[in-house]
């Protein structure tokens, strides 16, 4: 082989990348050393910033462990994981969207009954989230399971505030009729996390890092695609301006308020309180296929 030269280095590359034994690796490497090469073309990269690219990300790295993922964080603010969202989690018009799960889920929630109250002491306005879950023919799925996660009236998370146990998360499950029915608070905006170098660009560029009020829930349910998604309170702040891209019309819902009284879960409230309908139609498992086509 001749030395490479400008002209030369990338399809050299590349080359050598076409001879893995998998077809889509051969693609995804391939296609990434153009972009990145492009990408170093176009503004003409000088080694400064170069080095302090691979410094960042060295230090993203550093930053992340089993409860926080800067990396994530990173692809977030990139647009990527909702873009990731958009490719390969398609649903069927019609179905409800899916959309970031972003970095506070927890897996092992414990699994309240109907109407259950997932607040676990957590500060904030009385809230009930209901709805049905429903194929797209409008037929009710019995038996889902609705696992739910937010943040509390200050914007923070489980980890955040160092609880102990589950604190604003729970799993439920519909009934016959696909009926299901959450305590909660109601959401607030929040910041993302920005100690760490995803602030740093923030800070020197200026983007968004507020997410509007939401709550955050996957449902599954066997032979159906599971979804992951959020419902955004409508008229929030931020909703135009979601730090990562998250806000999809149809999860957009507004809260109704209401006086002391009769609660959705069965319960009398002596404080006022707000409720929520997120109806959700799930799409069949073979769905997931055909829509990306
Ligand atoms: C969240 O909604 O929990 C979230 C998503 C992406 C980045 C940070 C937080
Ligand atoms: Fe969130």
């Amino acid at each position: 082989m001749a030395a490479v030269t400008d002209d030369t280095i990338t399809s050299e590359v590349q080359a050598r990348y076409s001879n893995a034994a998998s077809p889509r690796m051969v693609e995804l490497m391939t296609k990434l050393v153009q972009h990145l090469h492009d990408y170093a073309r176009e503004v003409q990269l000088t080694r400064e910033e170069w080095l302090a690219a691979l410094d960042f990300l060295i230090r993203c790295g550093k930053m992340s462990d089993d409860k926080r993922n800067e990396m994530m964080l990173l692809s977030d603010v990139l647009g990527l994981s909702m873009l990731t969202v958009m490719i390969d989690q398609k649903v069927p018009a019609g179905a409800t969207p899916n959309t970031v799960e972003g970095p506070f889920f927890i897996a092992g929630s414990p699994e309240l009954p109907m109407g259950g109250d997932m607040r676990f002491g957590a500060p904030g306005k009385l809230s009930f989230m209901q709805g049905r879950v429903t194929d797209m023919n409008g037929k009710p799925i019995a038996g889902a399971l609705i696992d739910a996660w937010q943040a509390d009236q200050n914007g923070l998370y489980e980890c955040q505030v160092g609880a102990s146990d589950a604190y604003l998360r729970a799993k439920f499950r519909t009934d016959a009729d696909g009926r299901y029915c959450v305590t909660t608070v109601e959401p607030c905006h929040y910041s993302i996390p920005i100690d760490g170098p995803v602030g740093e660009l923030v800070a020197a560029t200026g983007i968004s890092h507020e997410r509007p009020a939401h709550i955050h829930a996957t449902v599954q349910a066997p032979g159906y695609q599971t979804l992951i998604t959020h419902i955004f309170r409508g008229g929030a702040d931020y909703i135009d301006s979601d730090a990562v891209y998250g806000v999809r019309p149809e999860l957009i819902i507004f809260f109704e308020d209401h006086e002391p009284g009769m609660t959705p879960a069965g319960t009398i409230s002596t404080e006022p309180f707000s409720t929520v309908t997120f109806d959700v139609v799930l799409a069949p498992a073979v769905a997931q296929k055909l829509a990306a086509e």
